[in-house]
């Protein structure tokens, strides 16, 4: 099973995740399916794909103007949350610290964090990949509870520039084994940045990439199907 997982960003409507739930609806797949929406789409879904969210606030419920709390998501029936998305990092300023607590707050509520980490292009050109995605690795997980792995490379995200099949498995195997050393062997870890209907069954297919996280190609139907249809 692999997990194909959709990342709406600041996009989409009613109308939009209507017409997507009930496409999605007919669907036969083995795969996990689930798509982050903004917040005002939360709730719904189907038995094809789950509806999860892009954030979580760092505090519980209290004088938090605009945050939405692990508790509002548990209410919405959330049960995966993305933390440490590289906008929010470079938007937000989200540190490690920052995402690990969110990360431990989802947790708490019973929701499964998917946790992004990526180096820069200046990370790559300096040829720091594996330190800097180790770093993050383990500087943003949570100390304990389940949890996913998204590494998605900062210049491969909406540009249609992927990393080469040998690049994408050589940090996926650092990143196995890091967490197989710390006795997380089992958790999963996607690929994300740029996937699309032609590249995704050869991203799927590399070793220790355990799935998808999809941004601009997961929001129409004819673009999302065949991500779906090209996990084996
Ligand atoms: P794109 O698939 O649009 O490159 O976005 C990737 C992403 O940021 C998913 O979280």
């Amino acid at each position: 099973m692999k997990f194909i997982i959709g990342n709406w960003k600041s996009n989409g409507d009613i109308d939009k995740k209507d017409s997507m739930i009930k496409s999605l609806k007919s669907v036969k797949t083995n795969n996990k399916v689930i798509l982050c929406m903004p917040f005002h789409l939360l709730g719904g879904g189907n038995s094809v794909v789950e509806i999860g969210a892009q954030d979580i606030s760092l505090y519980p419920n209290g004088a938090y103007t605009g945050d939405i709390s692990g508790q509002m998501l548990k209410e919405s029936n959330v049960k995966y949350v993305i933390v440490g998305h590289s906008e929010r990092r470079k938007y937000h300023n989200e540190t490690n610290e920052i995402v690990r607590k969110k990360s431990e707050n989802a947790i708490a509520n019973g929701i499964i964090p998917i946790i992004c980490i990526g180096e820069s292009e200046t990370d790559k050109k300096a040829g720091r990949t594996m330190s800097v995605v180790k770093k993050m690795l383990l500087d943003s997980i949570p100390k304990q509870g389940d949890f996913i792995v998204a590494y998605e490379p900062c210049w491969a995200i909406g540009t249609g520039v992927i990393p080469t099949t040998n690049e994408i498995s050589a940090v996926h195997e650092t990143l196995f084994k890091a967490l197989s050393k710390i006795g997380r062997d089992t958790t999963p870890i996607l690929y994300g940045g740029s996937v699309n209907p032609t590249n995704a069954s050869e991203i799927m297919s590399i070793n220790n990439v355990h799935g998808v996280l999809v941004g601009g190609a997961s929001l129409k139907y004819d673009t999302f199907l065949p991500i779906i249809n090209a996990a084996k």
